[in-house]
């Protein structure tokens, strides 16, 4: 279910570990506030504070099973909804998520073998049912994004590489089935390029003119 009913628009940022989610996102929240637009800029896991200790918990605790992941995902996903998406998308704000439900459904549903449709509906009861209009997915080559990283890797960038090949595919066959939610972007053009092309999407979606945030 999207939000049609809601007046805010809900946008998310999808891919591999250093594929430049962060930068895109950036940029296109440069871009919207440049136009007038109230912008949210938030994130999965932490975009709150009990979402910064759950954070903390799922990406570097000692001793959490795969199952146990996929519940500290949701209940970060449960919160940060009720709390910070939600609220903004009734106050009619544009919010942009680095990482959401598609997230969930990729790492734990796939790449620990969680199974996806039990993954994708422990989310969507976390969440009400709150899907993104758009979702821009990234796609990059984990061994290059991976290298892309600093500072010591967390718990899910050392899952291994069948684990992010895994990933990988899930994102892809998620976004190939998925409809028009969808935005495929390959992540090893400019940053440049991928802007024009994430804002182009996000012009149609807002229906504001491809100018219309000016230039950041
Ligand atoms: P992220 O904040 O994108 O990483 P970083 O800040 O290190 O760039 O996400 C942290 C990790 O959590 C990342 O490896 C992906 C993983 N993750 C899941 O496995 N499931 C989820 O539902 C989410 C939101 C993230």
């Amino acid at each position: 279910m999207t939000e049609s009913s809601q007046p805010g628009v809900f946008i998310s940022f999808e891919g591999g570990d250093g594929v430049g989610k962060s930068t895109q996102l950036r940029l296109l929240a440069q871009w919207l506030s440049a136009g007038g637009r109230e912008v949210v800029t938030t994130r999965e896991p932490g975009g709150t504070v009990l979402g910064s200790a759950l954070r903390d918990a799922v990406l570097h605790g000692d001793h959490v099973s795969a199952r146990t992941e996929a519940l500290l995902y949701a209940t970060d996903r449960a919160h940060h909804v009720d709390t910070v998406v939600r609220p903004a998308l009734a106050r009619g704000a544009v919010v942009l998520t680095d990482r959401y439900l598609d997230s969930s459904v990729a790492y734990q549903g796939n790449g620990r073998d969680l199974g996806a449709d039990e993954v994708e509906r422990l989310s969507l009861w976390a969440t009400e049912g709150l899907l993104p209009q758009l979702t821009v997915l990234l796609d990059l080559d984990p061994s290059v994004g991976l290298t892309r990283l600093t500072g010591a890797p967390d718990r899910l960038e050392r899952a291994g590489s069948d684990f992010h090949a895994r990933t990988r595919q899930a994102f892809l066959d998620r976004a190939a089935t998925g409809g028009p939610r969808w935005l495929v972007l390959d992540a090893s053009g400019t940053a440049e390029d991928l802007q024009a092309a994430i804002r182009g999407r996000v012009a149609e979606l807002l229906d504001i003119s491809g100018t219309a945030g000016g230039t950041a």
